[in-house]
């Protein structure tokens, strides 16, 4: 496969949290690949601004330590390492201080891009913007990049809005998913929108169901105090599941530009209708097969937070009226496994009257790990003794279509920031609909928590609670196996 990497223009990128995890894990990794696959131009720069006092060479040594643990030696060498962190910096910033301004200010270059990553505590980012504008660090041509978790319902993300908003325009404003970051995420909108096949399959009269699946095997690690405020239901669902949820559901936009996406996206989330409370089941995974529980892992024994939650869901327009969307999250599950699964109906007839081997058509989208996508259909099984017929996948794995390079998938956050620095909201989040967002997981939230619910145990390492398979079973229907 011959690579298509098209240059970026010249930036300077300021990470703020430049010493933290997702920088160290995903942003400065990520933007190695980019260098070494040529898109990065000679003369971008990253620097780096968090609050300890460190000098450059210090800083690169963590970040070199960081690419050679968390890219593979065959896609890394010591030239393309060395060249890029000569393109790091570091500059020591206080976010909600005055000091290290005018050092960060002198830093920047004219006539580039301008990039400011905020990759810190929520209640730091409209002190960052607040900053960048007061000491022009920041022009009308800059962008700023927001983490999540944006607000922690809708009024504060409607506060948070209005903070930013105070000091840059929305066109400069990057809210970060990085589902929609995703390889498959965005070859979900490429199955749906460049083929004929199966846009006119995509509505109430053809499928039976829809299910979302993001397990974890991983806890709650070292973010336990931010988790227990949280939840799987504003960690994981209000975004990245509803952000899934808004793809496979939406309408088809005009084109595939920022405000037409976003346009079609928030008309989803509009068309939501409130989600019952026996349509909820909620779980805490327990300690089980030598892994701690978690209340222990957030040291909180009285903590009610759900580490899994699985919703029943209706989009009320005329599309999906009678359509469910099964949805489901969660933490310490028994493998890593994302994937949407679009069920179609029964054919209205049977010409081959009733056989006990027949099942229905199945759109899997798997998101990871094995990305790839996946149309299970009936066909003849070959050989002698009539026709018996048997449910087989039409496989698309993309390490097996596109060879080893569909292999090399990039990762979300490479694909993102150079779409920041592009200048292409498509795949960012527009402050309408992320309090849109919230506006239907508030009253979600506010119903248990009214209702006092303690969520149900489930064994760390297995699917997740009991109560979750009879959100499907009561409707005639079964979750797919969580399997890696
Ligand atoms: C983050 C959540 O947004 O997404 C984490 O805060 C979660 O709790 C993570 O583990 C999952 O991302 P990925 O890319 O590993 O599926």
């Amino acid at each position: 496969m011959v690579s298509r990497v098209i240059p970026v223009d010249p930036f300077d990128l300021v990470v703020f949290g430049g010493t933290g995890d997702l920088a160290r894990r995903k942003i400065l990794p990520g933007l190695y690949r980019r260098f070494r696959d040529g898109q990065m131009p000679q003369q971008a720069r990253v620097i780096a601004a968090a609050r300890s006092d460190m000098d450059e060479a210090a800083y690169r040594a963590e970040i070199r330590a960081a690419i050679e643990e968390y890219i593979a030696p065959r896609h890394r060498d010591a030239d393309t390492l060395d060249a890029f962190l000569s393109r790091v910096g570091y500059c020591a910033v206080d976010a909600d201080g005055q000091d290290g301004w005018p050092g960060l200010a002198a830093r920047m270059r004219p006539d580039v891009v301008r990039a400011f990553y905020f990759s810190v505590a929520p209640a730091l980012f409209g002190s960052l913007a607040e900053r960048l504008h007061d000491h022009g660090i920041a022009d009308a041509q800059s962008r700023i990049v927001v983490e999540k978790p944006f607000g922690n319902d809708r009024a504060s993300a409607r506060a948070l809005n209005e903070t930013l908003a105070a000091y840059f325009d929305e066109t400069q404003i990057y809210r970060i998913d990085h589902y929609l970051g995703k390889e498959t995420v965005q070859n979900l909108m490429a199955v749906r929108f460049a083929n004929i096949l199966f846009e006119p399959l995509w509505n109430a009269q053809f499928v039976d169901h829809v299910q979302i699946t993001v397990a974890e095997t991983v806890g709650v690690g070292g973010r336990g105090s931010y988790y227990d405020g949280a939840g799987a239901m504003r960690d994981m669902v209000q975004n990245h599941l509803m952000q899934l949820l808004c793809l496979i559901a939406m309408e088809p936009p005009h084109r595939f530009e920022p405000d037409a996406v976003r346009d079609e996206k928030l008309k989803v989330i509009r068309a939501l209708d409130p989600v019952a409370p026996g349509d909820i089941v909620r779980g805490q995974y327990a300690a089980a097969g030598g892994m701690t529980g978690y209340l222990e892992d957030v040291s909180n024994p009285a903590s009610r937070t759900e580490s899994y939650v699985a919703l029943r869901v209706h989009v009320s327009n005329w599309r999906w009226k009678g359509t469910p969307f099964y949805l489901r999250t969660g933490k310490r599950l028994r493998a890593r496994s994302s994937e949407i699964a679009v069920t179609f109906r029964e054919p209205p007839h049977s010409i081959f009257g009733e056989d006990a081997s027949w099942r229905e058509n199945v759109l899997i989208i798997r998101l990871q790990p094995n990305e790839g996508i996946k149309l299970r259909v009936m066909i003849k099984e070959p050989g002698p003794g009539g026709m018996r017929l048997v449910n087989v996948p039409l496989d698309m794995s993309f390490a097996q279509a596109l060879g080893p390079e569909g292999a090399d998938i990039p990762d979300a956050y490479e694909r993102l920031i150079m779409d920041v620095i592009r200048g292409n909201q498509t795949l960012f989040m527009r402050g309408d609909e992320v309090e849109a967002a919230w506006a239907w997981t508030d009253p979600v939230i506010a119903g248990w928590e009214s209702r006092g619910e303690r969520p149900c145990r489930y064994d760390a390492g297995t699917s997740g609670p009991e109560d979750a398979l009879m959100l499907m079973h009561r409707d005639g229907r079964r979750w797919r196996e969580i399997a890696p």
